[in-house]
This record gives structure tokens, C-alpha cells and sequence, in this order.
């Protein structure tokens, strides 16, 4: 690629009107808040340097990542923490022309830490208001509970969140270790009927039983990464026909090993296959990218700039923004990929 067309995909990725669906607000902390909140808290076993910091976001495997996300959510103690975290966070989003995210945070880790829920949406919502009030960005939230902290952690989470949750609260997610998803049916049973979006991850390290599951049994209304969803072509078509939305984060992917190499990554193919893929960071500066980096990862893998802006639109059509302003996104992104030539 010459030096010109390198530059006029970089501005036309920075161009195009975005949405992310699969952040995690903890995985948005950057290394510089990270030890600004260690300091600040006086925790010893977080006071390194910037430099360490980075070699510790290198991951041998999945497990591996989470013990380090795990151990680095615990600078986050104060409601203000909190909030520095969420500005900081939808304001890198904005600034990468995202209009409107659900972004996934980890309300059990915190809970389990003994931080009350309270102290946590306090935290957020002043965020998400002050920063919402200076962009054009919309914000949703999504609370999370590791599947391998079972059944009796997804329940204290739940009812915390039908408790103190505010009316930005989306949905509800299942992460972490990739375990069963059937023992958790009634638990999303109880998250849906409180109108709350079933968005859990499945198929991001195991096979197509988890994402199979993720469907029967949680009533999943998208699924985070289901890259696994590819081994089974009985499933793949049941995707394609169903439009049901796949998160996909290549980055991610490849940090945690869940795939071995770019080439391999199933994203190209899931495309093919006509699925209805979103492009998303997932915990952006752990694994060294952010939004628009995702963008050019795909762009590395292959995809062209009409490909890259179908991916915008798949975005704002598997998100749960109102029918008026998805329209409203879409025409942008048609008129922006109309002036690049990546009409498709
Ligand atoms: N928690 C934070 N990031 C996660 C991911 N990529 N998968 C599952 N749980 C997570
Ligand atoms: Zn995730």
C-alpha cells in the first residue's frame, strides 16, 4: 500500500461514524491510570513502571489474561474511581467517532471485592452524564459476572443491579472462563423478564455447544466473539438465517490465544458466510489497539473499505439504539463510505 492509500484509510476509518458493542470498561483502564489509582491507593503490588505494565499485558493464554484483569480492577475502589474511569473511557470512544456504545463492566468482581453496588453505578453514571453532555455519544451499560464464579455470584450481581441499577443499564453478560452455559437458564430467565438484553460471550474459547447454549438456554440476544461458532456449519447457518449478532474483537482474540495468528481468524469467513459480525476492542489497551485499530486489523486481514463500512452499519443495525437514530447513523456512514469510493 503506498504511502497515500495508507493515509486515506486511516482518515476514512477515522471518518466513519462508529458504535461499539463489546467494551469492557475495566479492560478500558489505561496502564497511566492504572498506576495514578495504585499510588493513589497505596497498593505496592501495582506501583511499577509503565513498562512493566506492558510486559504484563503479554498473556500466555485466556486464564492468563484474566488473572491479570482480575488483579488490576482492584485499583478501582471509590465511586470516584469510578467515574474517572467511565470519563476517560467514553471519551476515547468519542474522540474515535463512536456515537453510541454498551459498554460491559465487571459489577461482580467489584461486589465480590466488597465494593456495594451503590459506589459503582455512582461512579459510572457521573461518567457517562458529564461526558455525554460534552459529545455527541450515547452510552449503555451492560454489567458482567464470570461464568466460573457459578450460579449463586450471577444471582447477587442480578439483584443488584434490579436494585440500584439505573435506567442506562442495558442488558446482562456472562464472561470469564468459559464454562457451561446451561446452569445459568433461569438466571437469564429472571434478567429478561426484568427487560435487561441477554448479551453473554460464548464461543470465544470453546466450541459451538457454548454458543448453541448461549441461544437455548440464555436467550441470547447477540453473542460476544462466537468465533467457536465456525467448527459447526449446522450453526453457522442457523446464525445467517437468524441475523443473530456476532461481537467479534480479532485483537482480543489473538492476545489471549485464542486464535494462533491474524490468518487464521475466522472474521473473513464469518463475513462470507453472510453472518451479521460487529467489529469490537474488548478490553482496547491490554491488548495494545482501540476501535479504529480494530478497523485496520481488518483491514490487514483482508477486508476492503466497503467491507470495513458494512461493518459500521452492522454495528448500528445489532445494536439496541432507537429505530430513528439507527437510520440516522446509517446514512452517515453511507454518505462517508460515498465520499472514501467504499460504496459497496
Ligand atoms: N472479562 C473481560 N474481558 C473478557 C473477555 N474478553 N472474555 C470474557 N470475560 C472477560
Ligand atoms: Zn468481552
Amino acid at each position: 500500500m503506498t504511502a497515500t492509500s495508507a493515509s486515506s484509510l486511516e482518515d476514512f476509518i477515522a471518518a466513519l461514524p462508529k458504535v461499539e458493542l463489546h467494551v469492557h470498561l475495566e479492560g478500558s483502564l489505561q496502564p497511566e491510570t492504572l498506576l495514578t489509582l495504585a499510588d493513589s491507593h497505596q497498593l505496592s503490588d501495582l506501583q511499577r513502571s509503565l513498562e512493566e505494565i506492558r510486559s504484563w499485558y503479554e498473556f500466555r493464554d485466556f486464564p492468563h489474561f484474566l488473572e491479570v484483569y482480575r488483579h488490576a480492577v482492584q485499583v478501582l475502589r471509590d465511586a470516584e474511581d469510578f467515574a474517572l474511569l467511565a470519563a476517560e473511557t467514553i471519551r476515547s470512544l468519542a474522540r474515535q467517532n463512536v456515537h453510541y456504545a454498551e459498554v460491559n463492566f465487571s459489577l461482580c468482581d467489584h461486589l465480590e471485592r466488597g465494593i456495594p453496588a451503590e459506589v459503582v453505578f455512582a461512579g459510572l453514571e457521573q461518567g457517562r452524564t458529564q461526558v455525554e453532555a460534552e459529545h455527541d455519544i450515547t452510552i449503555r451499560w451492560v454489567p458482567d459476572f464470570p461464568g466460573d464464579f457459578g450460579v449463586a455470584a450471577g444471582e447477587r450481581t442480578l439483584d443488584a443491579v434490579l436494585t440500584h441499577g439505573p435506567a442506562s443499564v442495558l442488558g446482562f453478560s456472562i464472561g470469564g472462563l468459559e464454562v457451561d452455559r446451561e446452569p445459568f437458564a433461569d438466571l437469564f430467565t429472571r434478567a429478561r423478564a426484568a427487560g435487561l438484553r441477554s448479551l453473554p460471550h460464548a464461543g470465544e474459547t470453546e466450541g459451538p455447544d457454548r454458543v448453541w447454549s448461549a441461544i437455548h438456554a440464555l436467550g441470547a440476544d447477540r453473542i460476544g466473539h462466537g468465533i467457536g461458532s465456525m467448527r459447526d456449519p449446522a450453526l453457522v447457518d442457523y446464525l445467517r438465517e437468524q441475523q443473530l449478532p456476532l461481537d467479534v474483537s480479532p485483537t482480543s482474540n489473538l492476545c489471549t490465544r485464542s486464535v494462533a495468528s491474524l490468518e487464521e481468524h475466522p472474521l473473513p469467513r464469518m463475513l462470507e458466510k453472510g453472518l451479521l459480525v460487529t467489529l469490537n476492542s474488548d478490553d482496547p489497551p491490554m491488548f495494545g489497539t482501540d476501535l479504529t485499530g480494530e478497523y485496520r486489523t481488518a483491514s490487514r486481514m483482508g477486508l476492503g473499505p466497503a467491507a470495513l463500512a458494512q461493518l459500521a452499519r452492522n454495528g448500528v443495525q445489532a445494536s439496541f439504539l432507537e429505530p430513528a437514530r439507527k437510520t440516522a447513523l446509517v446514512a452517515e456512514i453511507d454518505a462517508t463510505a460515498a465520499q472514501h469510493d467504499a460504496a459497496s
